[in-house]
C-alpha cells in the first residue's frame, strides 16, 4: 500500500494549518462498475453537523468504551472526545494516524482490525464500514473476530448500502450476472495527484444479507435506520 489516502489526508490538513491549500488536490476514486469520481479531502473532515444522519444517529448511540475502526482523519473520534467519551482510533493507513494525531485524538494507533485485541463496548465502522470486510467469503473471519472485541451488552455499530440500483438500466430493469460474485463486491481504485494506488476490495452489503451473515455467526443485527439513497445503519449484538 502507497498510502496514498493518509498522504492525501495529510496534505489537506497541513493546508489548513498553513492556510496555503495549493500543495492539495481531491482524491479520485472508481470501481469495477463506475467511472471515475472526486472524494472531496473536506468531506473526510466533517463536524457533527455535516455529518449524514446514519453516523449522527450511530454517534448518538455510542457508549462507554469505544473503538472508531478505520477512523481516516478521526472526525467521528474527535467528536466523541470533545463529548468526553472515551474513544480509541485505529486504522491501517500511517498518514491517517498522523493527522489524528495532528488532531489531538489522544487514542489512536496504525493497527488493523484483525490485530485489535482489547474489549469495548462500542465498535463503529462508519462511511461504508462493510468495506472492510473486502468480500462476502471474509465476512465470518471479521464478525466473529468484532465478536471477540464485544463486551457483555457491547455493540457494533456499521453503515452499508444495498448497491444494486447501480446495474440498474434506464428502464429501471436489473441485470445482475448470476453467475457473477455478490453483486455488492467491487473492486476501488483511487488515485491521488495521478499516482494510482494498489487496487483494494471494498465490500458493500444490503441489510439482508449482512443479517444473515450476523446469524450464522450466532449474533443479533437489526436495523436502526435508513438513509436516503439505499444505505443503512445497522446494531450488531451478542446473542
Ligand atoms: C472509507 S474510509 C472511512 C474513514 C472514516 N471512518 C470516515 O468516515 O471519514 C475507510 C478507512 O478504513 C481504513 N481501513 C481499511 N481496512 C482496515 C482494516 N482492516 N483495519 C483498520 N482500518 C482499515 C482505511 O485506511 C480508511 O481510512
Amino acid at each position: 500500500m502507497k498510502d496514498l489516502f493518509g498522504k492525501a489526508l495529510l496534505d489537506y490538513h497541513n493546508g489548513v494549518l498553513t492556510g496555503s491549500m495549493a500543495d492539495v488536490e481531491d482524491i479520485i476514486t472508481s470501481t469495477n462498475i463506475s467511472d471515475e469520481d472526486v472524494l472531496p479531502l473536506k468531506y473526510l473532515f466533517r463536524s457533527f453537523k455535516e455529518m449524514p444522519k446514519l453516523e449522527q444517529k450511530a454517534l448518538q448511540l455510542s457508549k462507554g468504551k469505544i473503538l472508531d475502526v478505520g477512523c481516516g482523519s478521526g472526525s467521528h473520534s474527535l467528536y466523541l472526545q470533545s463529548k468526553g467519551l472515551d474513544i480509541k482510533a485505529i486504522d491501517i493507513s500511517p498518514g491517517a494516524i498522523e493527522v489524528a494525531k495532528q488532531r489531538n485524538i489522544v487514542q489512536t494507533e496504525v493497527k488493523d482490525i484483525l490485530d485489535e485485541t482489547e474489549t469495548y463496548d462500542t465498535i463503529l465502522l462508519l462511511m461504508n464500514g462493510t468495506g472492510i470486510f473486502q468480500e462476502l467469503s471474509q465476512i465470518s473471519k471479521y464478525l466473529n473476530h468484532l465478536k471477540s472485541l464485544l463486551n457483555v451488552n457491547g455493540q457494533i455499530l456499521i453503515d452499508s448500502s444495498d448497491i444494486k440500483y447501480m446495474y440498474e438500466d434506464e428502464d429501471g430493469g436489473v441485470w445482475l450476472n448470476a453467475n457473477a460474485n455478490y453483486y455488492g463486491e467491487l473492486d476501488y481504485f483511487l488515485s491521488y495527484k495521478s499516482e494510482k494506488e494498489k487496487p483494494l476490495k471494498w465490500l458493500y452489503l444490503d441489510f439482508n444479507t449482512l443479517f444473515t451473515a450476523c446469524t450464522a455467526a450466532d449474533l443479533q443485527c437489526e436495523m436502526i435506520m435508513e438513509g436516503e439513497h439505499f444505505d443503512y445503519l445497522a446494531r450488531i449484538s451478542s446473542n
